[in-house]
């Protein structure tokens, strides 16, 4: 990269979310970022004051995500980069993230969300959409959808986000279409995710020049939340053998989403495919 011109992200600091272990999306993503000369700060889910009283699994849950989120950063990111804990799903707990940042002034000109829960997927099955409660459908999209709104929101109120700052949020081909393996629940809350893009595009624009764009990645079966999607790694496969160059791998999307955070670029409210082209089949 350095031999085509200058780091296109030195002196943007990204913050990047959604990192849980090495097979996260987040993490490929955030090695991109750096190699492009972004300063990095990780929010990865944990424990926090603000989850109340907590069975002794939930508990067990949140402290080995807290673990393995602060050992993969170290691991494959450096013990310099800022491992910060935050429910996205909590305000108080996103409060007080943008509170750390604004104290240790971390300024960002980048956000990543790479966020996403739905607890109808479990144990290799998901409900059907009739069989979905109201509060499975609000926890879906809070955590996936709502949680980038949330987010922008309090970062804007602590003064951490910079005028001119890109935001990119993860997404997948289900937003729009019905697939061939269980993608209900999660589908819905991924529109809402791609229209809150397009919302907050229009409304970050104007007053910020903020730009928020959405990335539709291939079917990713290796990571947590792929993983436990029933069929995803059948719809791998064939994906990998419809799209005309074959599934993206996770360093062609860490590449778009440099594209996207780069300073100056003309493009917002934008929802691009990383998936090798399979979005052009009917
Ligand atoms: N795996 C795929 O096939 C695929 C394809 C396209 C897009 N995506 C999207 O990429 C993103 C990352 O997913 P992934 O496949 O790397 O899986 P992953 O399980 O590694 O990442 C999901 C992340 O969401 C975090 N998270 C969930 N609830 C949270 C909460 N309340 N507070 C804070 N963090 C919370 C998890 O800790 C985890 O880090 C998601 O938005 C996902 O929808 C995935």
């Amino acid at each position: 990269m350095s031999a085509a011109g200058p780091l296109p992200l030195v002196g943007r600091r990204v913050l990047v979310t959604g990192i849980a272990n090495e097979a996260s999306l987040a993490l490929p993503i955030a090695q991109v970022l750096r190699a492009s000369g972004a300063e990095l700060v990780c929010a990865g889910l944990g424990p926090t004051p603000y989850h109340g009283a907590l069975s002794t699994a939930a508990e067990q849950y949140l402290g080995g995500a807290r673990e393995a989120f602060e050992s993969t950063v170290r691991e494959h990111l450096g013990a310099d980069v800022p491992e910060l804990i935050a429910d996205v799903t909590l305000d108080p707990s996103l409060e007080d993230l943008a509170e750390t940042l604004r104290l240790r002034d971390l300024q960002l000109d980048g956000i990543v969300h790479a966020v996403a829960m739905d607890r109808t997927i479990r144990g290799g099955a998901a409900k059907p959409l009739l069989q979905v409660t109201r509060e499975e459908f609000l926890d879906c999209m809070s955590a996936s959808a709502y949680s980038l709104l949330a987010l922008v929101r309090v970062l804007l109120r602590a003064h951490v986000l910079r005028e001119g700052a890109s935001i990119v949020a993860l997404s997948y081909l289900g937003a729009e279409r019905v697939m061939s393996h269980p993608y209900r629940n999660i589908g819905v809350a991924k529109a809402a995710l791609e229209r809150l893009v397009r919302e907050l595009a229009a409304e970050l624009g104007p007053t910020f020049g903020m730009r928020v764009n959405a990335v539709r990645f291939s079917p990713w079966s290796r990571s947590k939340a792929g993983g436990a999607i029933p069929g995803l790694e059948e719809a791998v496969a064939h994906a990998a053998s419809r799209a005309p160059l074959g599934n993206a791998d996770p360093a062609s999307l860490g590449c778009e989403v440099v594209h996207l955070l780069r300073p100056g670029l003309g493009v917002t409210g934008e929802v691009r495919h990383v998936d090798g082209g399979y979005h052009v089949h009917g």
